[in-house]
């Protein structure tokens, strides 16, 4: 189960009156997510819905977010999908999926369309999530001292991860070393990115890391800002932000690239989209090219692609 869903979870289970009529409603969606693949339609009387919702409609949904992003929701996101796009005919106005859904699919622009997909990815992450791979990516760093370092963080989220690799970087090269250090940090997400490019976070969004590291890379709020931190500049030079979508034909790349982090996203896609999105690495990386896939990603069917060189971490071959 994707984490963000994971957590909503936990957090349904906070102490408030089971018998309350949200309660309740917060109970039947929980019951449809966790069935899983298999489940029907969420177990919602159409009286306690807001906004009128049928099975045609997660089924265009469905086709949109897949043409658009190559996401992939099985019957059992129904309840995830009510909530998510009710945001959206919120924003516009309107009462209907089948209305929001006709006008969405006229708009000529790409405005309405970004919403869509950001009302419907899954951001979670965090600072050194799997903090196995930045032992690699060090050990990488550290046996190619002088560059050039051609990285690539292709679903950054609000930034969390491409930041983590400029701190390693600039630990493990040194800061001078380090200036030269770049990466590009990507997401189909556009809401995401600016909050990765401004780089500001909650303080309690970095507990686990060290008080050397957030001595060293982050500054903290005062007065109005208490509560928050902000990256230092050293990192945020470091990094380059593009809105990037991975089932696109063009990616902007030149030259080919050293390391890709590619974590936590095709665990989104159905099988073709993912293989055609590793094909895509594999051309796009050079030879000896290391790729990071997140913990639940096994690409075991490409092994004509990539070999495995530790736990998620491959050789481009
Ligand atoms: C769960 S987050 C993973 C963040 C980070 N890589 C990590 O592992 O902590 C997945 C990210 O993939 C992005 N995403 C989903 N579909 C995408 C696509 N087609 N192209 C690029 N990014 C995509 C989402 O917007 C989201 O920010």
């Amino acid at each position: 189960m994707p984490e963000q869903e994971a957590a909503a979870l936990a957090m349904d289970s906070a102490p408030d009156s089971a018998s309350s009529p949200k309660r309740r409603a917060a109970l039947r969606r929980r019951a449809a997510i966790s069935a899983g693949p298999s489940d029907a339609a969420p177990d919602m009387a159409t009286s306690e819905r807001e906004f009128q919702w049928t099975p045609e409609d997660f089924e265009r949904i469905r086709a949109l977010i897949h043409a658009r992003a190559g996401i992939h929701l099985h019957s059992g996101k129904q309840a995830m999908a009510y909530s998510r796009v009710a945001r959206r005919l919120r924003e516009t106005g309107h009462k209907r999926f089948h209305d929001y859904l006709n006008w969405l699919e006229r708009q000529d622009d790409d405005a309405e369309w970004q919403e869509f997909v950001n009302v419907l990815t899954t951001n979670l992450t965090a600072f050194f999530r799997e903090p196995h791979h930045f032992e690699v990516f060090a050990a990488w760093l550290a046996q190619h001292p002088e560059g050039p370092w051609r990285v690539w963080s292709c679903a950054a989220s609000t930034g969390e991860e491409p930041y983590s690799i400029v701190m390693t970087a600039i630990e493990t090269l040194g800061a001078h070393q380090a200036a030269r250090f770049r990466l590009v940090a990507s997401d189909i997400d556009s809401r995401v990115l600016e909050r990765a490019a401004q780089g500001v976070y909650r303080v309690d969004h970095l507990k686990g890391l060290s008080e050397e590291r957030l001595h060293r890379f982050f500054l903290r709020g005062t007065e109005a800002n208490a509560g928050l931190v902000r990256v230092r500049q050293s990192l945020q030079q470091a990094v380059e932000f593009l809105r990037i979508n991975l089932i696109d034909e063009a990616w902007p790349f030149r030259q080919p690239l050293d390391v890709v982090f590619c974590r936590n996203v095709m665990i989104y896609f159905d099988p073709v989209t993912q293989r055609r999105v590793l094909e895509r690495l594999h051309a796009a990386i050079r030879p000896g090219g290391l790729l990071f896939v997140g913990h639940a990603e096994h690409f075991s069917d490409a092994r004509d692609l990539f070999v495995l060189r530790g736990k998620t971490v491959y050789e481009r071959l």
